[in-house]
């Protein structure tokens, strides 16, 4: 719903600017003329009826989606034009002829170039100030008779001018530079610069600690090892295509790394021949900070020939992966990944299953994998079966199984308490970076897991069937599983809003601004992209609330490294099933989510939208601790 109304006011939007210039230009003649406006131009009405269009669109979103989709339009970017042209209606003249036409450019600027909630007090005041000055230009030439001429359409010309140096200073906050540069902007000086959010606690005196204190046990003989080596490979998909690829160990998805909880793992890092560096960063596991692998803020990339050891304790069970966090959209697309799995005692037969997409010639692959066509698996009937499956790609996967009924049994490594049977045919809709774990009990006939093709036309299809020789069924959409609902809540409930000691707004949105070297239409956090989006400070023990809200037009998967997050509702609607536990969420246009989790992690962690091509193009912020700081700097992914 919210998305054909995001890119209607677009539309609107534009349009508006346009029949605003029109308005301008016919109040500059006449003023040019020694004329006033005394009847209303039919530009006028016209202008009018955008703007009711547009004030209908945001009371449909504030209907349908909520306060937090529709608030900066109904605060400032909706009544930058609707105050002067009521007034223009209601007595028509020169003056506010050209202020409803400023109105319309600045209304269009807040929606094309949108302020992040932070920055929403300074566009509220430097639009006031621009109206105000079209006013007073306005006023001052229109009155002078004797001067006349064209000096007095300068209203209008002085409106471009604002107009431009409005861009030019909004698309300061825009700029990302690429990911081949150092941008030396790290968190640690975010951390201390104007671009901080939060208050409150203060680190005071406390003695700073650097990232490089905070590592996993360094003593101890691990209770599992292994080496990673990374290099250049081959991958063979199942029909027989061949990939590009960079390997662990020589295959893609890498080796499976399985261990027991509170078991000391070690895992060391070798880089063979890979110049864009490597690093391995554990999705959703919350390995003390040292240990995070995050270039540029917890070590340095590993280059061809270094090696880096991670050691750390996992503290819950369940379906993780490891990914390099380094010129990630283009090596983890690559095939620097694999599953992570903390023994969690599912019992029966048990998969992994990729969801990723690999970089054809001309064409992402959709795959389970490296199964990019039908794909054949016997399971005896009557065995329990439990697929983990795992969203390595960029986009979010809308995934069909049909053939048994069967449960969720797991969330991003987190089990669902009283997972409810779902009938076969239900679709489950995969973050990117996200997991389910999904169980049912093979029947006599054929079960089918495939990937929608909607979005991405693929082959990919696995079928399981006593014999193993049946083929994948064709299936249909069917209805969305609602993580909201699903299942029954054990736990204690959320507590209310008095209990947190920070509130944070993340605005997800689209603008337009300079990324990476160019003028384009990107994703923005809070109106900015990175390094200039305002970190987040947190004190060790902290409970601290988020909104996510995206008003932008595309989804946007939200990972918050080193901490479990939970779900508090969507949209206003309350979780009301079992407790929504969560490391990656998908934020869709239209949903603002509450979310609450516990800074009990302490370091500088990275929090950034999982589309790696959104991260690389700078939607990427950070949460630090008020007492850590790192040595650390460059692209951070
Ligand atoms: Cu799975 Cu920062 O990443
Ligand atoms: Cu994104």
């Amino acid at each position: 719903m919210a998305e054909p109304l995001f890119l209607t006011d677009l539309v609107l939007a534009f349009l508006l600017a346009i029949t605003g210039g029109l308005l301008g230009r016919r109040a500059g003649r006449r003023q040019a003329q020694r004329g006033e406006i005394r009847r209303r131009p039919l530009v006028l009405y016209v202008t009018a009826a955008i703007v009711a269009a547009r004030l209908a669109v945001a009371v449909l979103l504030l209907a349908t989606s909520g306060w937090p989709l529709v608030a900066h339009r109904l605060l400032l970017g909706l009544p930058v034009v609707v105050l002067p042209l009521v007034r223009a209606l209601v007595r028509p003249s020169a003056v506010a002829a050209h202020t409803t036409a400023m109105g319309a450019w600045l209304s269009f600027y807040l929606l094309y170039v949108p302020p992040g909630p932070q920055d929403l007090p300074v566009a509220a005041g430097a639009s006031a100030l621009v109206l105000a000055t079209t006013i007073g230009t306005s006023l001052l030439l229109g009155d002078r008779r004797s001067r006349g001429g064209r000096l007095a359409r300068l209203p209008w010309l002085s409106g471009i001018a604002a107009a431009v140096t409005a861009m030019a200073l909004g698309s300061l906050f825009l700029v990302s530079e690429s990911a081949t540069t150092d941008w030396g902007g790290g968190p640690e000086r975010a951390g201390h610069s104007v671009h901080a959010m939060g208050h409150g606690h203060d680190a005071g005196d406390a003695p700073m600690r650097s990232v490089d204190e905070l590592t996993g046990p360094r003593d101890g003989i691990p209770d599992a090892r292994y080496t990673l080596t990374a290099a250049h490979g081959t991958v063979r998909l199942s029909s027989g295509r061949k990939i590009d690829a960079l390997t662990f160990n020589g295959t893609s998805p890498g080796p499976e790394l399985r261990v027991e909880k509170g078991q000391l793992v070690e895992v060391t890092l070798v880089n063979k021949d890979v110049t864009e560096g490597v690093t391995l960063h554990w999705h959703g596991v919350d390995v003390p900070n040292a240990e995070d692998g995050v270039p540029g803020v917890t070590q340095n990339p590993v280059r061809p020939g270094e090696r880096h050891v991670y050691r750390f304790v996992p503290d819950r069970a369940g379906t993780y992966w490891y990914h390099t966090h380094r010129d990630s959209e283009r090596s983890v697309e690559r095939g620097l990944f694999g599953a992570l799995i903390v023994e969690d005692g599912q019992q029966g037969v048990q998969q992994n299953v990729f969801t990723h997409l690999w970089p054809g010639a001309d064409d992402q692959i959709g795959a389970f994998g490296t199964a990019d066509s039908a794909e054949r698996r016997a399971v005896q009937a009557g065995r329990p079966v439990v697929l983990r499956l795992i969203n390595s790609s960029k986009e979010p996967h809308r995934i069909l199984l049909g053939g048994a009924p069967f449960r969720v049994t797991a969330h991003d490594g987190n089990p669902i308490d009283e997972p409810g049977e779902l009938k076969p045919g239900t679709d489950l809709f995969l973050a990117a970076g996200g997991r389910y774990d999904v169980a049912f009990t093979m029947p006599d006939d054929v079960v089918t897991l495939r990937l929608d093709t909607s979005e991405i036309p693929n082959e990919a299809g696995l079928a399981f069937s006593p014999d193993g020789r049946a083929e994948p069924a064709a299936l249909k959409r069917g209805d969305l599983f609602d993580r909201l609902s699903y299942g029954e809540r054990t736990g204690p409930k959320p507590e209310g809003g008095q209990a947190y000691d920070r509130d944070f707004d993340l605005v997800l949105d689209n603008g337009f601004g300079f990324s990476g070297g160019s003028f384009t239409f990107t994703d923005t956090i809070n109106g900015r992209l990175s390094p200039a989006v305002p970190t987040l400070m947190v004190h060790e023990g902290d409970r601290v609330r988020m909104r996510i809200t995206a008003r932008g037009i595309i989804d946007h998967p939200m990972h918050l490294h080193g901490h479990r997050i939970r779900v508090i509702s969507r949209n206003g609607g309350a979780v009301t099933g079992s407790t929504w536990w969560t490391d990656t969420l998908n934020v869709a246009p239209g949903e603002s989510y509450e979310i609450d989790f516990t800074a009990d992690n302490p370091g500088v962690w990275m929090d950034h939208c999982h589309n790696f091509e959104h991260a690389e193009s700078g939607m990427i912020m950070h949460l630090a601790y008020d007492d850590v700081t790192t040595p650390y700097h460059g692209p951070a992914h």
